[in-house]
Formats: structure tokens, sequence, C-alpha cells
């Protein structure tokens, strides 16, 4: 029997839509809508978005599902409009990796150079770090301004770093905080409509992406980064903004150490003309792009110039010290870095033998990290933004019997010892150095026309 035209149509439900993705089915633009808008009101539950994640990151997301999603998240919230500021605004996003504080060093050295940073960021995800927390590890620091706090910052000084809100990205906000609990960050689709979303959502006109690849990134396999790279530069330019995505090393941490307090502390010291070697080239390469696309510099070698220059003038160091003021942290903290919080206890894992570092299992170490207080294992947990992981040595390098490879900052006792037994397995010595060293900087994918 058909239908008469006039019966009411079946209502869509959350369930039927975790069934239809858990087999493996598409959904249409506007389930996808249907999902994103009743979860961010608060309409559908933890724990079906939760089975809705998870059936997603286990059947996958097709492009045209994955840009619904990035569009419903945008639209979950306000678009900002900066067109008032009388500067290009410009902004960078990584897909998160060990030691990874990029944003902390490029935000004040673009800022310095005139462009506009209106940066909105996430907390630690799976096993990587967050910028906003690093950023709470000084006494203080706000990163949850008002809409109106946030350009207000962001006119005096030419950079704000905030978190998604209730009014920007805040669907980006609530599955952020559930993907980190529940295993669900891996996945291409969902990476991107995270990213983007708040991205497209900051009033830029052009982005940076820092797609990491290797044992301690999301994506493991190179050709992994490329696709979601891709993804997320098309994505971009489809919403009419610049965009460029460079592929780079996430096979060891960046840097010298990870953790909250100390990444603070290590991107002073970079704004300070010193620092770790490959944290310096990377923030440098990152400026730079965000220079070139900002169309403040002509080609990437002045960019880069430009960015050396900030930081040996002090000014970008100085920028960063507004900032912390404008946003009610203490400022002090770049001068006398003691300020920030520090880890009462410390141990060191040695290297069982001689040899040299031939590889890393990166993620591992943003695991340990976590289990020592500075991840979250369930939403509400709060962090000890003091543990750290301080490393001394890179693939490479010759080690001796005996050598500290690792030292361990921490202050709970009893959440050393499993933190331990997984450090102790996170460095391979082998009796040759590494056929190859990692480059850090591997490709770069640029919009398509
Ligand atoms: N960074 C984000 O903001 N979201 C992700 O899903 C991964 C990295």
């Amino acid at each position: 029997m058909l239908l008469s035209p006039d019966v009411a149509p079946i209502p869509m439900r959350a369930v039927d839509l975790i069934r239809k993705k858990r087999d493996s089915g598409e959904h249409s633009r506007e389930e996808i809508d249907f999902l994103i808008a009743g979860y961010t009101r608060g309409d559908i539950p933890d724990y079906q978005m939760s089975a809705w994640l998870m059936a997603a990151w286990l059947r996958g997301l097709s492009r045209a599902e994955a840009a619904a999603l990035t569009e419903a998240m945008l639209h979950s919230g306000e678009v900002v409009d900066f067109s008032e500021l009388p500067a290009k605004k410009v902004d960078k996003h990584s897909t998160g990796g060990i030691g990874d504080k990029t944003s902390l060093i490029l935000a004040p050295i673009v800022a310095a150079g005139g462009l506009f940073v209106p940066m909105i960021s996430g907390r630690g995800l799976g096993h990587t770090g967050g910028t906003l927390d690093k950023l709470e590890s000084i006494p203080g620091f706000n990163v949850n301004l008002s809409l109106a706090d946030f350009r207000r910052v962001l006119k005096e000084c030419g950079m704000a770093l905030i978190g998604q809100t209730r009014e920007i990205a805040p669907a980006d906000k609530k599955i952020y905080a559930l993907r980190d609990v529940t295993a669900t960050v891996e996945n291409l689709g969902l990476i991107c409509g995270s990213i983007m979303s708040k991205k497209l959502a900051e009033g830029i006109d052009a982005l940076v992406l820092d797609v990491k690849t290797g044992s301690g990134a999301f994506m493991k396999k190179e050709e992994d980064s490329e696709r979601l790279a891709e993804l997320m530069v098309d994505t971009g330019r489809r919403m009419g903004k610049r965009v460029v995505a460079l592929i780079t090393d996430m096979n060891q941490p960046l840097g010298r150490w990870a953790g909250h307090s100390v990444e603070v502390f290590e991107s002073i010291e970079v704004l300070n003309g010193r620092g770790a070697a490959d944290l310096r080239e990377l923030s440098i390469e990152l400026s730079a792009w965000m220079f070139l696309l900002g169309e403040r510099t002509p080609t990437l070698d002045e960019g880069r110039r430009l960015a050396e220059s900030l930081i040996a003038s002090g000014k970008a160091r100085d920028k960063f010290r507004d900032c912390i003021r404008l946003q009610g942290g203490d400022s002090r903290v770049v001068d006398e870095p003691d300020r920030l919080p520090q880890a009462a206890l410390r141990t060191e894992i040695k290297s069982p033998a001689a040899g040299y570092l031939v590889s890393t299992r990166c993620e591992q170490f943003g695991t340990a990290l976590a289990m020592l207080g500075g991840g979250r294992e369930k939403k509400e947990d709060s962090i000890d933004h003091a543990v750290a992981l301080e490393f001394h040595k890179r693939i490479g390098d010759r080690v001796a019997a005996g050598e500290t490879l690792v030292t361990v900052h921490y202050n709970d006792e009893s959440r050393l010892a499993a933190a331990q037994a997984l450090l102790a397995e996170c460095c391979e010595i082998g009796a040759q150095p590494p056929g190859e060293i990692p480059k850090l900087v591997k490709k770069r994918i640029v919009e398509k026309p």
C-alpha cells in the first residue's frame, strides 16, 4: 500500500544514524547536520555521540561526509569577522605530536611582523599535548576569553590565543573532549572537521597546516598524512582561504622537552634566540609561510629572514609578554621562567647498551606523560602542568651504556612505575647508526586551482 502524501516524514533519531554508520552507510548532509546540531544543543547525549564517533572511526567518512561535518561544525557557532583589522589575519594549526610547541613561538613572531594571529586551539588530544593546556600552566593565563575580549586582545597586540567557546566552534569543543577519552581521534574526516571548523571560524585570510607524520603522530604513514593534508587544503580552498600544508616529521619529539610548563619555558628559550635547533628551524619555516600567505613578504626566504630578525631584536619575545599580560597571565614568566610550575621529583631512563639511537616509539612518550598526570583519562580530569620529559638524545646520536636518554620530572610517586615501564621501551639502541636521519620538513602540499 502506498503512503498518502500527507503522512508526516519519519523523524530522524540518533540511534538510526549510529546503526547506519555501524553498517557502513553514507550519511546525507541533513543527517550530519542533525547529529552535530543535536549534540551541540545537548539533545544527543555523550553515550550516543561516542557510539557514532566509534562507528565513524571504524567505517570511515567519505569526502562528502567530511565536508558536511566540517561545515556543520563550523556553523555550530559564529564565524568571526575581523575585516576591520588593517592587515591580513593568518594562523597555523598542527595535527599534533610530542613536544610540538611551535604555536607559542610563531604566533608572537608573526604578530611582531605586523600580521594578526587570531588562534583558536585545543587541549591535549590522545597522546598529544594541547596548546591550551600549555598556556594554562602560566599562572593566571585565561584561554576562555569572550568573543569581545578575543577581539580586544587581538587588536591591541596582534595575537590572541583561546579555546573553542560557546560562541566559536562549540561543536568542536564538545566533540574534541569526547574523542580524547573514547579512542576516536585518528580518523581523517574527524580530524579535518575538528581542525578546519575552528580555523574557518576565526575570520582568517590564510592558514598554514603542520601535518605530522611518524610514530608520534596520529597518521603514522606518510601517505595517510598526505591524504589528510590534501583533504584539509581542499576544504580551506573551497571556503576561499589560502592554505598550505607542510608534512613534517614526528618520529621523535620536537625540541628537548615535552610537558606543559616546560614547553612554555622552551618556547621562551627560542624567542630569546636559544633553544633546540629542530624546534627553531620548524618555527621559522612555519612563520615564513605565514608571512608569505599573509602577503607580508614576497618570498619564503624573506619570510625566514624576517622571522630570524624578529627573534634577534627581542620583538617576538616582547610580543609574547604583552599577550600573556593581556590574557591575565603572569608575564614575569618570560624573564623569570622559574615562576612556571616545576615538578618536585625526577628520575632518569638510561641506555641499556652502547650504540646509537636508531628510532623512538614516540607515541609512548605522550602516553607516559599522560600516565604521570599530564593527560586526561576522563573528560572532567584536571592535569598536572609540571610533569615533563626531557630528551637528551636525537635519532642518530651516539649513546654510551648507562647514559641518560630521558629525564622524567614527576610529582606523584604512585604514577611513576607504569610510566617508567613504558619509557624503558621508547628508545631503540642499535649497534650501527640508522640508515637515514628523518628529515624535518618532508613535503609541502599547496592548493590546487
Ligand atoms: N588537532 C585538532 O584540533 N583536532 C584534531 O582532531 C587533531 C588535531
